[in-house]
């Protein structure tokens, strides 16, 4: 069993009504315990509506969304749902309610009726687990973009959440926020297998992932490893989107008569290639 599966999901704002949207179109994806993927895709093209989905903030109008088994049309099975599958939005000023950043972690804790003690454990472990125990007595509006996004990061975690959602979590953060948090979900990914799934609109983070997904006017229409998605310049640029700043100009390289390998992905492989046919 797969720990996300999604099947037929369609989902249809307003339903009935003279605004009635219809956001996804039988979206059928899996994805695997421990699996890191990015979800790509133009403004609009549905991903918030999935990543929701995925926790049971939205529910399907048509077809299911299971998480580790439960289904999210379970009314029973979405507090389990959401306990295991934190979210984490782009505006880090919305995310965070308590006037204390310790409070805040024991948020969701709290919630779950946990011991006090098992409680003061798992908040401390969470605010060490992302870099934040010296913070925990200053009130949120005090700390930059990225400390508060790993605040929130902190508060899933102290619920022993096993897959993060960050639907452009990174958008609002000035280029050391980005990397403070992309640091620590890929970190938690590799060291503690947690499966993570990134909505992002930038290309070196989706770079990153085991695989890519690629959404439409709410359809899936892509699904590959970043190298197979990457390769396909001209139809990432139809689908409304860049690709890697390496993979864009090993393209123009390429077809300028360069002889290039076609799986570089990052700075590095482009780096790399560049060394191997010019300095050696
Ligand atoms: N609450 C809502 N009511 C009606 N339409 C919505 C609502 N939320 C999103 N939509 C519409 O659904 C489509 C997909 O939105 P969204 O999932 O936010 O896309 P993305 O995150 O890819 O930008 C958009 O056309 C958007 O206008
Ligand atoms: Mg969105």
């Amino acid at each position: 069993m797969a720990f996300i599966e999604v099947k037929n999901l369609t989902h249809i704002y307003g339903q009935g009504t003279e605004q009635e949207f219809c956001a996804l179109r039988d979206v059928n994806f899996q994805i695997e315990k421990g699996e890191f993927v990015a979800i790509l895709g133009a403004n609009g093209s549905g991903k918030s509506t999935l990543a929701r989905h995925l926790n049971g903030l939205l529910l399907p109008t048509e077809g299911s969304c299971r998480i580790n088994g439960l289904d999210t049309l379970i009314p029973k099975e979405v507090w389990e749902i959401r306990r295991q599958v934190g979210m984490v939005f782009q505006n880090p000023d919305n995310q965070l309610i308590a006037g204390v950043v310790e409070d805040d972690v024991a948020f969701g804790p709290e919630n779950l009726g946990m011991e006090p003690e098992k409680m003061r454990q798992q908040v401390d472990a969470a605010l060490k687990a992302v870099g934040m125990t010296d913070f925990r007595l200053f009130a949120p509006h005090l700390l930059s973009g990225g400390q508060k996004q790993r605040v929130a990061i902190a508060g899933a975690l102290a619920m022993n959440t096993n897959c993060l959602i960050l639907d452009e979590a990174t958008a609002m953060l000035d280029p050391q926020g980005r990397r403070e948090v992309m640091t620590l979900v890929e970190k938690l990914h590799q060291e503690r297998g947690m499966t993570l799934v990134i909505i992002t609109h930038f290309m070196d983070e989706a770079a990153k992932a085991d695989r890519v997904l690629v959404m439409e006017k709410g359809r899936l229409v892509q699904s590959g490893i970043p190298k197979e998605i990457f390769a396909d310049a001209p139809r990432m640029h139809q689908l409304g989107l860049a690709v890697p700043l390496a993979v864009e100009l090993a393209w123009h390289l390429r077809k300028d008569g360069m002889n290039l390998p076609d799986d570089i992905i990052n700075d590095d492989d482009l780096i790399a290639a560049l060394e191997d046919g010019y300095v050696h």
